[in-house]
């Protein structure tokens, strides 16, 4: 059997952080490394997914071109990844020729089996900025959960997979403005054609997460829609169409066609051009691929119908999707800055201290927090405590009292058993679990045979028995010896460059995973080195405020369109004592706005000040009347002070 190992193509449009990694990079890389050292046929690809809306936008407020992003973060999250330790096979990008041919390929293919047809439809058009607004550059209210900064394709908060139309009070991402629906002509997916196709496929799934079942019998039981695959964009996938003139391909559409398209990259550097035809075209491949929760319909329905309806490829086989990290009681944001870039943190610490915390504290099953403080204890007092401790004692002691050789023994005793015992099973208890996915549960067994092997050694006490019982005291040493040999095998998936360490220390030869049981003894080790320095309380407190300073930069502040606006009319709010409903002129567009600053000042004296408003603050209602800005006050022990203009500036100016 072939497995093929993907994990989702990242955004080429920012760094990875800590929540990326607990998701879909570092389980992957776990359960990849296990296999090759299960001697599995097993190859693992990615690449950046550098097309659609998430890379525009980046791209446009970095005032930079689409080009320059998506090469920037290409080449920097190719080196964190590796940093980290992650082996991909093949690390390709979605802007490739290879890709975009393939990509048009799947497309063409498709549409002549009839999988594909063009439709008249309504979109949103910015009259502002002239521009039809496709997915993510629509914000407004989720239908489903009523978060209120939903973008139009997805909206974070609950994983529906929203069409703009759907969202409450639409607005223009970029300037605020109310879009207006216009007609135009995009090419639609039939979805709705594979509804039973997939329902029977998903039902022999039964060992998949019940997260993923429960998300996609959802959708199923909803009954799966058409949805359109093409684009109101200058950048991505041309729809290899005549009459698809300025059209690009859906970024959902073309990005999972990536795992061929890397797929087959890594053939030809293979200098096996057809070696990928051995993986996707094969009903004896295992296609796994890690995700997370957030991507899970288009892996789970929306790829598989088109993998279905191309016809020759494997079906995802396996789709463990993590739920997501939290940072600090918080959710990680991009545009807030609030998160751990994973560039940031190899300045500063090891890369396995990082895949150690992840792992032990993994999203399997529900969504984890990441605190500084978990990973500082995890780290002193699992990593180097128990993991360091029982390996650096076991070597130190045999460089001081056997001169470096490794001790042998002709017998094992009774009280021997357990721990021979637990080394014996140790590849199936682990590997298990890995198998399973459940990486969290690995990392314990593993974690368990460190803890006894220590209890193991205090116990026997070879300090004092090498002197009353040379032979008792060989033989344990024997024993942790053995451990030590398994240990840097069994820690490989997990902490790869501990294991690298380890091995290097003892001199290890080679072994697969099917001989960790039956460890081969080297003769001499050599000098014994701290795994794991402690990670001390004054370094963990840095890092802590560090994300407390939630500092903006001036793209971020830039996207607060401050504005100045006169007041045409003012009343007081009825039942209340302190708001006062404006109307104002900001430029050309009038609004309303309701102000809480009824106790200073009377309605008649704001009639006719120039004062400065937030123009592109989601709308609210307040008490009942709708509210489409707020204004700028400050606030002092006296009362409230309006901020305004120190001339009459004509209104709609921008602030700045
Ligand atoms: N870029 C997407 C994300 O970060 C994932 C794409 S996965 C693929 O959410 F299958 F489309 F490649
Ligand atoms: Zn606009």
């Amino acid at each position: 059997m072939k497995i093929l190992v993907t994990s989702a193509l990242p955004y080429a449009n920012g760094d990875i952080h800590l929540g990326h990694l607990a998701g879909a990079y570092l389980p992957a890389d776990i359960y990849v490394r296990y296999q090759r050292l299960k001697r599995r046929d097993v190859v693992y690809i990615c690449g950046t997914d550098e097309h659609g809306v998430p890379v525009t936008i980046s791209a446009e407020k970095q005032k930079k071109t689409p080009r320059e992003i998506v090469d920037q973060y290409y080449a920097s999250i190719k080196k964190s990844f590796e940093d980290f330790g992650m082996t991909f096979d093949n690390f390709s990008r979605t802007s490739l020729p290879i890709h975009h041919r393939l990509a048009q390929d799947f497309f063409l293919k498709i549409n002549e089996k009839g999988f594909i047809y063009p439709r008249e439809v309504e979109q949103f058009y910015c009259t502002r900025c002239k521009r039809f607004l496709p997915d993510r550059y629509i914000t407004g209210t989720c239908p489903k959960c009523n978060n209120e900064g939903a973008r139009g394709d997805q909206c974070e908060s609950c994983g529906h997979w929203l069409e703009p139309s759907e969202l409450i009070q639409p607005r223009c991402l970029v300037c605020g403005e109310t879009p207006k629906k216009t007609r135009t002509k995009h090419w639609y997916f039939r979805l709705s054609q594979f509804q039973d196709k997939l329902s029977s496929w998903i039902a022999d799934k039964k060992e998949w997460k019940e997260t993923v079942l429960t998300f996609v019998q959802g959708w199923l039981r909803e009954g799966l829609q058409d949805r359109p695959i093409t684009r109101d964009l200058s950048w991505g996938v041309p729809v290899p169409l005549d009459d698809a003139e300025d059209k690009v391909l859906y970024v959902w559409f073309d990005a999972p066609i990536g795992y061929i398209s890397s797929t087959i990259e890594w053939a030809q550097r293979q200098g096996k051009p057809d070696l990928w035809r051995d993986y996707w075209l094969s009903k004896d491949t295992k296609l796994v691929h890690f995700i997370g929760k957030d991507n899970i319909v288009f892996h789970a329905l929306i790829w598989p119908a088109m993998l279905m309806a191309y016809g020759d490829y494997v079906l995802p086989s396996e789709i463990p999707a993590n739920q997501f990290l939290n940072l600090e009681g918080g959710k990680f944001s991009t545009s807030k800055d609030y998160a751990i870039w994973l560039p940031d943190y190899l300045k500063e610490f090891k890369a396995d201290s990082l895949r150690y915390a992840l792992t032990r504290n993994a999203p399997e099953a529900r969504d984890t927090d990441f605190t500084w403080r978990d990973f500082q204890a995890w780290h002193n007092n699992e990593l180097a405590d128990i993991l360091g401790n029982f390996v650096n004692r076991t070597l130190t002691f045999i460089k001081k009292y056997y001169n470096s050789s490794v001790p042998s023994t002709s017998f094992f005793a009774e009280r021997d058993n357990y721990i021979l015992d637990l080394l014996k099973k140790a590849p199936h208890a682990v590997g298990d679990r890995l198998e399973r996915f459940e990486f969290k549960g690995g990392l314990q067994e593993l974690m368990k045979i460190a803890q006894e092997a220590n209890r193991y050694f205090d116990h026997e006490e070879p300090w004092s028995t090498r002197k009353k019982d040379p032979a008792a005291c060989a033989r344990t040493m024997c024993i942790c010896m053995k451990i030590v040999t398994a240990l840097s095998v069994l820690t490989e998936p997990f902490l790869p460059f501990t294991a690298q360490r380890i091995k290097k220390m003892i001199n290890a030869v080679p072994q697969s995973w099917d001989d960790i049981g039956r460890p081969e003894l080297a003769t001499a080790v050599g000098e014994p080195v701290i795994l794991f320095e402690k990670i001390t309380d004054e370094i963990i407190k840095a890092q802590v405020e560090k994300l407390k300073k939630e500092s903006v930069d001036l793209e971020y502040f830039s996207r607060i369109n401050l504005k100045t606006a006169k007041v045409l009319t003012a009343e007081r709010v009825e039942g209340t004592a302190n708001l006062i409903k404006c109307g104002i002129e900001v430029g050309d567009q009038r609004k309303q706005i309701v102000a809480g600053v009824g106790k200073d000042y009377a309605p008649e004296e704001l009639v006719g000040k120039t004062i400065v408003i937030v123009d592109n603050l989601v709308p609210v209602k307040i008490r009942g009347v709708l509210s489409e800005g707020m204004l700028l006050a400050a606030v002092d022990k006296k009362g409230i002070v309006l901020i305004t203009a120190d001339r009459p500036a004509s209104s709609g100016t921008a602030v700045q």
